[in-house]
């Protein structure tokens, strides 16, 4: 199940089900298409860690609709979910993204400059838990994207806990993987460390949390 094409197909939908979502909401800007293009074409079998459309929108969404103005991203790799994220806040909001991978997010610097963000985007490189771990342990961020190595995801939940505003959103994607958590039989790495993190943050009175059938599975958390 691991290599699924996450941008254009959910594993976790009926056939002709994803196809018909894409038609129904409303389309991605052109500098998206171009990017999710150019990440295809340049970095090949690694583009499927792209997010997929309809997530990217309905991160600008979550963001705006929330009055966002502090942001941070847990794995940027070429950009796309950062672009949205940060069309969703205010001229003078900030996002922080942290990823490990300079080549990838070469190419997220370059159209966060194309999109006009690079003003309001910055990119920390380096492990994501030691740059979280470094910021002051206080509320300040409104909204948070997990969406790196699956077998970490805990660690950034605890560590972005106690920065986030109450009220603030953290959002975690692939939390379905692929259907695999429902299936007893599979003890992959991955699979069974995004288990353990969705029973953790179900039993978690600091927040309260929905998980939804978007894509590879979301985790929508409020603190509360
Ligand atoms: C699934 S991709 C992110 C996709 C991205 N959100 C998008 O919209 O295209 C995962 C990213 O996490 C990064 N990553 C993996 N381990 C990391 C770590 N320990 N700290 C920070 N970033 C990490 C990878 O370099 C990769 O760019």
């Amino acid at each position: 199940m691991a290599n699924f094409d996450r941008a254009a197909d959910s594993p976790i939908l009926a056939r002709g089900i994803q196809p018909y979502i894409a038609i129904h909401s409303s389309p991605p800007e052109e500098l998206l298409v171009d990017l999710a293009e150019e990440t295809r074409r340049t970095f090949r079998d690694v583009a499927r860690m792209q997010i997929g459309t309809e997530l990217g929108t309905l991160l600008t969404m979550l963001t705006a609709s929330t009055g966002a103005r502090r942001a941070i991203e847990v794995g940027t790799f070429t950009g796309y979910s950062s672009v949205c994220i940060a069309r969703g806040l205010p001229a003078d909001g900030q996002l922080l993204c942290c990823d490990v991978n300079e080549d990838w997010t070469s190419l997220a610097r370059e159209y966060w400059k194309r999109a006009g963000l690079d003003g309001r985007i910055e990119l920390r490189l380096g492990p994501a838990a030691t740059t979280i771990a470094a910021l002051p342990a206080e509320p300040s961020y409104d909204i948070a994207f997990i969406d790196a190595d699956k077998t970490s995801y805990q660690t950034y939940f605890d560590l972005l806990v106690p920065r986030m505003r109450v009220g603030g959103l953290i959002v975690a994607d692939n939390v379905l993987q692929g259907g695999d958590v429902v299936d007893a039989a599979s003890q992959e790495v991955n699979v069974r460390a995004i288990r353990a993190f969705n029973q953790a943050v179900v039993a978690d009175n600091r927040i309260q949390a929905v998980l939804l059938a978007v894509s590879d599975g979301l985790t929508i958390a409020r603190k509360l």
